[in-house]
């Protein structure tokens, strides 16, 4: 088990990351938002593929999800992955987004709204995830469990072109990425 644990997070999340971001046309100027920022994996890869535009994250920072997760850390591994000048957290929770509507180009979020306990908080953070996307935009998300749902709850909402992935196994738990466009 701590073999597959280490394979997962050194060579699978890796994958998985390179694959959620793929999924998007980078022109290289988007507005980005990291939903359960952690640490930085996602929004400092954002980063690097909008070398002209701006990444936001944001997270509760909750050590039991992630442990060391804090403002700090994420602003000291973007400093060494060269991307601070870009890249900006902010506190908040995402079932209540601090943005206004159709902020963002890109919404990503990676093995994040799984930690949200129950059906309709995790109703609500895709709904603002929706919320603050703005038309012509895409939401990126890669999430243990109940991505599917999050799939179905887009496409009522107006999503198109939502793209599941086959299940992906990581820590042993079944997940699956997709890309979902809000019409523009
Ligand atoms: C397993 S970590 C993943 C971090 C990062 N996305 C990654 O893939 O490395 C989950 C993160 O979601 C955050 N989180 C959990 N519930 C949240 C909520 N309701 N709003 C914002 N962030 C939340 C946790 O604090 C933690 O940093």
């Amino acid at each position: 088990m701590a073999a597959w644990m280490v394979v997962s997070s050194r060579w699978l999340k890796p994958q998985v990351l390179k694959s959620l971001l793929d999924q998007h046309a980078w022109r290289g100027d988007e507005a980005v938002l990291d939903i359960g920022c952690g640490r930085g994996l996602v929004a400092i890869a954002a980063a690097r593929r909008a070398p002209h535009g701006y990444v936001t994250g944001i997270d509760l920072w909750q050590e039991v999800d992630l442990a060391g997760n804090s403002p700090a850390a994420i602003h000291a591994n973007a400093v060494a992955a060269g991307v601070a000048d870009r890249l900006t957290v902010d506190t908040g929770d995402a079932r209540a987004l601090p943005y206004p509507d159709a902020s963002f180009d890109v919404v990503a979020s990676m093995t994040a709204i799984h930690n949200i306990p129950d059906a309709a908080g995790r109703t609500t953070a895709i709904a603002e995830a929706w919320r603050v996307t703005r038309p012509g935009g895409q939401i990126l998300i890669y999430d243990i469990r109940h991505a599917r749902a999050y799939a179905a709850q887009l496409k009522t909402l107006g999503a198109v072109d939502i793209r599941m992935s086959l299940p992906i196994l990581l820590w042993g738990v079944l997940g699956w990425r997709f890309a979902a466009t809000k019409p523009a």
